[in-house]
């Protein structure tokens, strides 16, 4: 472009210099000379070094906000929680919902201690009983003795959310055994778009809706009209997103142990996946690298055994609770975890103080970074590094998203690397993160970790969050590097980080005590 200009101006010189006179000729050459000053510094400004092109699938806007959350909370509560059920017959009468001493408040608060930014309800689970007065059926908290039929559950938890600033979603239960029209394919989908839509209309800025395949085999044959579903939920509210084993924002992970696949992308193919189909358990696990959509993984599971309150039990431990967090949230997923209120309509102290436990040890094992204080090595650098902003410095930044490390695209080296070195020769450590910059789509096919030249880690994709939690303590390292030896396309490295965790206590550790 700068040529083409260039010569166009020169055109015009020529031509006019015939007919003109020598000062005019002299301020003419003037002119250029500045004309041709102010080119050359517009040439210069378009060398800064621009991003790389992206590789799809990309996430959207609302796919990242998700990611970003690591955690969100799930509340399965209703007349099960009556009823010591965890699936109910959709026989129960509405007089037993009565939760005497409920306090949305003190779910959020539970929720805001925990650092938790999203927390979704079971609106409607599969008895059919609604925790908001829906005027399609009687069956709701309208016919049930708490605030004398007066209540809204929905509205309550939303309220309450919105003021310790954490974001609410839904789950609306296809399968239904209380309503009659369950059986009928028109009727009933008609009845689960009307509840839908009263829900959508009602309830502003759901940021999540919950969709599964959840039936006993023996039930009557419905289809569910899943297409009409996600657009009505589109079409009234466009930054929501959708959950369902296929999608269309958020995929199930293909288990409810709260444990993703050591491979896992977040790239799928939805022609390949269907809701309620148990054969795509081990894809959605892993995800596809060649998946043309992109689809992270949500990992289901509770903090206790049941999905609903139950006296006879009690939260997971702290370290069952960590192992669940390194295999969800270390494996490029979100977890979902589950709180169950009680028949008071609390969460019981016992699992607020196992949540805030669990929180309370994340920041404890992630709040230092022992590789800040290493000066860091990488194998190239976009732009070089006079082209400033593709540094490995990216790398050790709060910005885990959009401010990223990328090597060069030329180069022809087969492997990428980063090189950790320690100023003292000291470093110990039980844990190591690496994170890619996903706004460019996920990369990483192979990685592997060395330490002081020995190799420790043989890894797959890395995605949003990896964390590698180590057999055994390492002390006294000098550098560590991280190989990335097969990616699709240049990998950019967003951030990494050297941990220790104090909670770990492997089989080796224990064996050796
Ligand atoms: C509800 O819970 C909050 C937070 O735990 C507490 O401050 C408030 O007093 C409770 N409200 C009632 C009516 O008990
Ligand atoms: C359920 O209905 C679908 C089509 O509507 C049919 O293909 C399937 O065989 C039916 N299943 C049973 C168990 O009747
Ligand atoms: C997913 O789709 C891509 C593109 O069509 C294809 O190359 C790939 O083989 C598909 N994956 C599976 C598991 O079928
Ligand atoms: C529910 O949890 C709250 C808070 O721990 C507790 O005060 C209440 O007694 C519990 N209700 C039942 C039925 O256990």
């Amino acid at each position: 472009m700068c040529t083409y200009k260039r010569e166009r101006e020169r055109g015009k010189e020529e031509g006019m210099k015939s007919s003109m006179g020598r000062v005019s000729w002299i301020s003419i050459l003037l002119v250029t000379l500045i004309l041709e000053i102010v080119e050359l510094c517009i040439c210069r400004h378009e060398e800064v070094t621009t991003p790389p092109l992206p590789i799809l699938p990309l996430p959207t806007y609302s796919q990242l906000k998700w990611q970003e959350r690591e955690i969100i909370m799930f509340l399965h509560f209703g007349v099960n929680t009556f009823t010591n059920k965890e699936w109910g017959s959709g026989h129960e009468k509405a007089s037993i919902f009565n939760p005497s001493g409920l306090n949305t408040t003190q779910w959020a608060s539970v929720a805001a201690e925990a650092g938790i930014s999203l927390m979704i309800l079971t609106a409607k689970h599969h008895d059919g009983f609604c925790l908001w007065p829906s005027k399609y059926t009687p069956h709701s908290v309208i016919s049930s003795p708490w605030k004398s039929g007066k209540g809204d559950v929905v509205q309550d938890f939303l309220d309450a959310a919105t003021a310790q600033r954490i974001d609410v979603g839904i789950y609306l239960s296809p399968w239904d055994k209380h309503e009659p029209r369950y059986g009928l394919d028109v009727p009933y989908n008609e009845y689960y778009l009307a509840q839908l839509q009263e829900l959508l209309n009602k309830y502003k800025n759901i940021k999540e809706i919950w969709f599964d395949g959840a039936k006993d085999p023996k039930a009557q044959n419905v289809s569910y009209y899943f297409s009409e579903w996600f657009s009505m939920a589109k079409v009234l509210q466009s930054c929501i997103n959708i959950f369902s084993d296929a999608g269309p924002d958020v995929r199930w992970v293909g288990d409810e142990t709260g444990t993703a696949g050591d491979t896992c992308w977040s790239t799928i193919n939805r022609t390949s996946l269907s809701i309620g189909d148990p054969d795509i358990a081990e894809y959605l696990n892993t995800g596809d690298p060649r998946g043309t959509d992109w689809l992270p993984a949500e990992c289901d599971v509770s903090i206790r055994k049941g999905w609903f309150w139950h006296k006879s039990e009690s939260p997971k431990k702290l370290s069952h609770l960590l192992d669940i967090y390194y295999n969800s949230v270390g494996k490029n997923c979100v977890l979902l975890l589950n709180v169950p209120p009680n028949t008071t309509g609390l969460i019981s102290h016992t699992d607020a103080l196992r949540l805030k436990e669990f929180r309370s040890a994340i920041n404890t094992i992630f709040h230092h970074n022992l590789a800040e204080s290493c000066s860091i090595k990488v194998s190239s650098q976009r732009g070089g590094k006079e082209g400033g902003v593709f540094g490995p410095e990216n790398m050790l930044d709060s910005d885990h998203l959009w401010s990223y490390w990328a090597p060069k695209e030329d180069g022809n080296e087969k492997d990428h690397w980063i090189e950790i070195w320690s100023r003292d020769g000291n470093l110990r450590f039980n844990v190591i993160r690496i994170q890619e910059a996903i706004g460019f789509g996920q990369r990483i096919k192979e990685h592997e970790i060395y330490v002081d030249g020995k190799v420790i880690i043989k890894g797959t994709t890395v995605g949003y969050k990896r964390l590698h939690r180590l057999v055994e303590v390492v002390g006294h390292a000098h550098v560590v590097t991280i190989r990335i030896t097969k990616s699709r396309g240049v990998p950019l490295i967003s951030s990494i980080g050297l941990h220790f965790d104090p909670f770990w206590h492997s089989r080796l550790t224990l064996a050796s005590k």
